[in-house]
């Protein structure tokens, strides 16, 4: 029978067609999937047992906090990390402002003055727990009037992020473009 003729057949009799070995799914089992079934709810009162939580409501009130977290080289290593993650896509790896989109959504250069002397590291924690204008939130994207953002970043990861920006990034970005002059 040519190839025609079996899609053809297959067509006209789907309830065949369907019972053809290949098309059981591995994915079918009986193993219970994400969302199925009833969701166990939490026992009043538990709090996590790690991390800190988020105690500021607005990025208002992060200008003058302090950084909890020391600029050790682990530390800045982890932010690096998540920086790539997360904030390159529209600042750039090394926050130089040169990714693909950069330009197209206005997203700014953060290794330059304005970022590296002027703001605080309160507010840069407060800018990643709330976002910005354009920018979406990564603490506490309730906050927001539109709720856009997500809460993947936790306190402690937040600084790490601020620690990379305060103590790697300008050098980081340094070696990449001279990299790109060579
Ligand atoms: C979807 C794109 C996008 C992502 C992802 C993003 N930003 Fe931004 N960010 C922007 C834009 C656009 C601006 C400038 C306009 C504004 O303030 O919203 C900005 C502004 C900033 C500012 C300056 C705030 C100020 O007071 O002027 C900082 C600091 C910053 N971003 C850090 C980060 C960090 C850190 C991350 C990752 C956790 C991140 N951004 C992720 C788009 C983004």
């Amino acid at each position: 029978m040519k190839l025609k003729s079996i899609v053809a057949a297959g067509m006209m009799m789907p309830a065949v067609a369907l019972a053809w070995p290949w098309s059981t799914d591995m994915m079918n089992q009986p193993s219970i999937k994400p969302q199925e079934g009833q969701m166990a709810t939490y026992p009043a009162g538990v709090i996590p047992v790690t991390g800190i939580p988020t105690t500021v409501s607005s990025r208002e009130e992060t200008r003058e906090m302090k950084n909890p977290i020391e600029p050790t080289v682990v530390s800045i290593d982890t932010g690096r990390k998540l920086f790539k993650i997360y904030c390159g896509a529209c600042h750039g790896n090394t926050g130089g402002a040169d990714s693909p989109v950069s330009g197209k959504i206005g997203a700014i250069d953060l290794t330059d003055s304005y970022v590296q002397e002027n703001l605080t590291e309160g507010w840069l924690w407060g800018t990643i727990t709330f976002g910005s204008y354009v920018m979406p939130s990564y603490g506490v994207p309730s906050a927001r009037p539109d709720s856009r953002g997500s809460n993947d970043l936790n306190v402690e990861e937040r600084w790490h992020v601020v620690n990379y920006m305060k103590h790697g990034m300008v050098s980081d970005h340094a070696a990449k473009t001279q990299a790109a002059v060579q």
